[in-house]
């Protein structure tokens, strides 16, 4: 299912999309002092249309005063101080929240460690001009990893291929976290009951937006392992990921066995009638 420009997805029969509207490009962070400058600057130069919102959480390293000292200088540049570490669910629905509220009619996700290359961005938003959801992809043809372990690649490749089989998704890339929304897509994914607070906060977005019916399309992308700081991954991360796919996967099957022994039970009724 290749469109031909490089993107992945079914195609969105005769549907026609609106406009995209300003685009906001929210960058969760805890301690990421020694990348924040050089991502924001690296954003408002490759869509100097966009704005940014940085959503620190109250990070120990001093993170949140950097941000604000660039938000100071540049009135496209935003901070979001949340008051300690709640996972990264929590601060982009905070951010998802405020982005929103402020008018914003494209809300992008995307790491501060430079995994996802801002020059890519203007690729991913013009796939949304006929998309409601575009999926960052290191998982199709064309997308790739840098400098990443073996063993990441094998825990995030078996990750979206688990999800892929437990949600029955057509989807590559399920737990990327380089994505671009419509405003219209974040208003009908019902993000108030959103529980996820770790990575599987992706996985939950992507299977929401999926069963809604919207229009979801993958864009090759080539990420590239931090080379400052630390990655926040960690075994709760696993874990909690772990056990809600799989629950989800559990509630879906046995909704659908449900729903078919409902179906032939009425159709007996009928018959019996
Ligand atoms: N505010 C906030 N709060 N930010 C957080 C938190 C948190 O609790 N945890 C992580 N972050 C921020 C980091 O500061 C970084 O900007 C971004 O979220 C990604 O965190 P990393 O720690 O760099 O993630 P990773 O590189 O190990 O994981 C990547 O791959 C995952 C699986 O494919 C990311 O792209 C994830 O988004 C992705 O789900
Ligand atoms: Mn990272």
């Amino acid at each position: 299912m290749n469109d031909g420009d490089g993107t992945r997805g079914a195609q969105a029969q005769g549907r026609q999309f609106g406009p995209l509207g300003t685009t906001l490009v929210i960058i969760p962070t805890y301690n990421e002092a020694e990348n924040v400058k050089a991502i924001v600057g690296r954003v408002r130069k490759s869509v100097p249309e966009a704005h940014v919102l940085v959503a620190d959480d109250n990070s120990p390293d001093g993170t949140g005063k950097l941000a604000d000292e660039l938000a100071a200088l540049d009135d496209q540049v935003h901070v979001l101080h949340r008051k300690g570490k709640e996972g990264l669910g929590a601060a982009y629905l905070a951010g998802f929240r405020w982005g929103l509220d402020n008018g914003y009619g494209v809300l992008v996700e995307m790491d501060a460690d430079g995994s996802h290359r801002p020059e890519e961005l203007p690729r991913l938003l013009t796939a949304l001009k006929g998309a409601d959801l575009v999926l960052g992809s290191r998982w199709v043809p064309g997308g790739r990893v840098v400098n990443w372990p073996r063993s990441r690649e094998v825990i995030s490749r078996g990750g979206s291929l688990y999800s892929r089989l437990a949600l029955d998704l057509p989807l590559r890339d399920i737990t990327g976290g380089y994505r671009a929304f419509r405003r219209e897509t974040l208003e009908g994914l019902g993000l108030d009951d959103v529980a996820s607070q770790g990575y599987c906060f992706q996985v939950d977005l992507a299977r929401r937006a999926v069963k809604a019916g919207f229009h979801v399309v993958e864009v090759p992308i080539t990420f590239v392992e931090r080379e400052l700081g630390d990655s926040k991954m960690s075994r709760d991360i696993l874990v909690e990921a772990l056990w809600r796919v799989t629950a989800w996967g559990v509630r879906e099957r046995v909704g659908k066995l449900a729903n078919k022994a409902a179906g032939k039970q009425g159709k007996q009724g009928k018959q019996g009638a």
